[in-house]
C-alpha cells in the first residue's frame, strides 16, 4: 500500500466514528448546521496527506494527544469540541513516554480506560510516521532486546552523543514506513522496535500474545484498532456548552 492507504484508515475511522453513536459524541451533530462536515474534511485531508504523506501520521497523533490530555487544543477535526485552554502539566502526566515500560504504558491507559490489548492495537498507529533520534537514541546504543543490525544501521543517522543529530528521523515502520499495515507488530517480532517503549510490547511480557495475533492477522489488527479508535475517541469529550467549535482552528473564539 501507498501513503494514500495512511488517508482511508482515517477516513475509515471517521466512518466509524460516524457511525457510532454514542451517549457522549453524536455523529449527527453537523447534519443541519454543517451537511458538508464531512465531504470537506475528506477532501482536505486527501489533499494535504497527497502534498505531504506525513500528514496522516501527524493528524493520528494529534487525535491520540487529544484524546488523552483533558484541557488539550483540538485539532481542527469537528467530531470533540476544541478545549479554550491548555495545560502542560496535563499533558506531562497524561501523555505516555518512549522510555517507558510495560507496567508503565499499561497504567497510563488503564488511567483512560483502555485495556492491554487496546492499548496494543493503538500502538499499530507507529505503522506510519517518524521519531526522532533524541527518542530512539537510548535503545539502539543501550538496550539488548533489539536486532544488532537494525541497531547499526539506525545509529548511523543517529549519533550517541545527546546534543547530536537530536532532531533526526526515523521511520517507527522500517519495513514499510508510509503504509498502514501489521508490519509494526512483525517488526517487533523480530525486535525490530523503534523506541523502547514500542519493543517493551513484545519482551516477554503480558502484551506478547496479542502482538503475535496482530503480527499474524492483519485484520484482527484492523478490527482492534478501529474499535479502539472509536473508543479512544469517546474519552472525556467535551459536550453541550463546553469548550467551544473555534472559528479559525489555530486560535480560541475572541
Ligand atoms: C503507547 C504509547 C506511545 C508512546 C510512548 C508514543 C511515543 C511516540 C514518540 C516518542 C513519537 C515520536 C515523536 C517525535 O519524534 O517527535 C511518536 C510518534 C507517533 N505516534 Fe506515538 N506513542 C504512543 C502511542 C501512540 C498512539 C496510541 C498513536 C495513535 C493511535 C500514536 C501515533 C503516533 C504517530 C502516527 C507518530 C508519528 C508522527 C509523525 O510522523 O509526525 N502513538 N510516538
Ligand atoms: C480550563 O478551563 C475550564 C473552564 O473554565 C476549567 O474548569 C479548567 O480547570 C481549566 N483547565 C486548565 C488546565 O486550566
Ligand atoms: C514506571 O515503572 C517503574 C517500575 O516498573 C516505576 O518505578 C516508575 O515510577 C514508573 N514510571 C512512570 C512514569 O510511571
Ligand atoms: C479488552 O477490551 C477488548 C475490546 O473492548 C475486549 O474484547 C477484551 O476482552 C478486553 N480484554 C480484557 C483482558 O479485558
Ligand atoms: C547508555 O548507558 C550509559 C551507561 O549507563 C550512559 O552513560 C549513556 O548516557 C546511555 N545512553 C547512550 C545513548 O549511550
Ligand atoms: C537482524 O536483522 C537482520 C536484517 O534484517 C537479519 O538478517 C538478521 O537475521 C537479524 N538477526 C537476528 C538475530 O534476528
Amino acid at each position: 500500500m501507498a501513503s494514500s492507504s495512511c488517508l482511508s484508515i482515517l477516513v475509515l475511522v471517521v466512518a466509524l466514528l460516524a457511525s457510532s453513536a454514542s451517549a457522549q459524541l453524536s455523529s449527527t451533530f453537523y447534519d443541519t448546521s454543517c451537511p458538508k462536515a464531512m465531504s470537506t474534511i475528506k477532501s482536505a485531508v486527501t489533499t494535504a496527506v497527497n502534498n505531504e504523506p506525513r500528514m496522516g501520521a501527524s493528524l493520528l497523533r494529534l487525535h491520540f494527544h487529544d484524546c488523552f490530555v483533558d484541557a488539550s487544543p483540538s485539532p481542527a477535526l469537528p467530531w470533540r469540541r476544541d478545549s479554550t485552554n491548555a495545560s502542560k502539566s496535563n499533558a506531562n502526566s497524561d501523555l505516555p513516554g518512549p522510555s517507558f515500560n510495560l507496567a508503565n504504558l499499561t497504567q497510563l491507559f488503564a488511567n483512560k480506560g483502555l485495556n492491554v490489548t487496546e492499548m496494543v492495537a493503538l500502538s499499530g498507529g507507529h505503522t506510519i510516521g517518524q521519531a526522532q533520534c533524541r527518542f530512539f537514541r537510548d535503545h539502539i546504543y543501550n538496550d539488548t532486546n533489539i536486532n544488532s543490525t537494525f541497531a547499526s544501521s539506525l545509529q548511523g543517522n543517529c549519533p550517541q552523543a545527546s546534543g547530536s543529530g537530536d532532531a533526526n528521523l526515523a521511520p517507527l515502520d522500517a519495513t514499510s514506513a508510509t503504509s498502514f499495515d501489521n508490519a509494526y507488530f512483525t517488526n517487533l517480532l523480530s525486535q525490530k522496535g523503534l523506541l523502547h517503549s514500542d519493543q517493551e510490547l513484545f519482551n516477554g511480557g503480558a502484551a506478547d500474545s496479542t502482538v503475535q495475533s496482530f503480527a499474524s492477522s492483519s485484520s484482527a489488527f484492523s478490527s482492534a484498532f478501529a474499535a479502539a479508535m472509536v473508543k479512544m475517541g469517546n474519552i472525556s469529550p467535551k459536550t453541550g456548552t463546553q469548550g467551544q467549535i473555534r472559528l479559525a482552528c489555530s486560535k480560541v473564539n475572541s
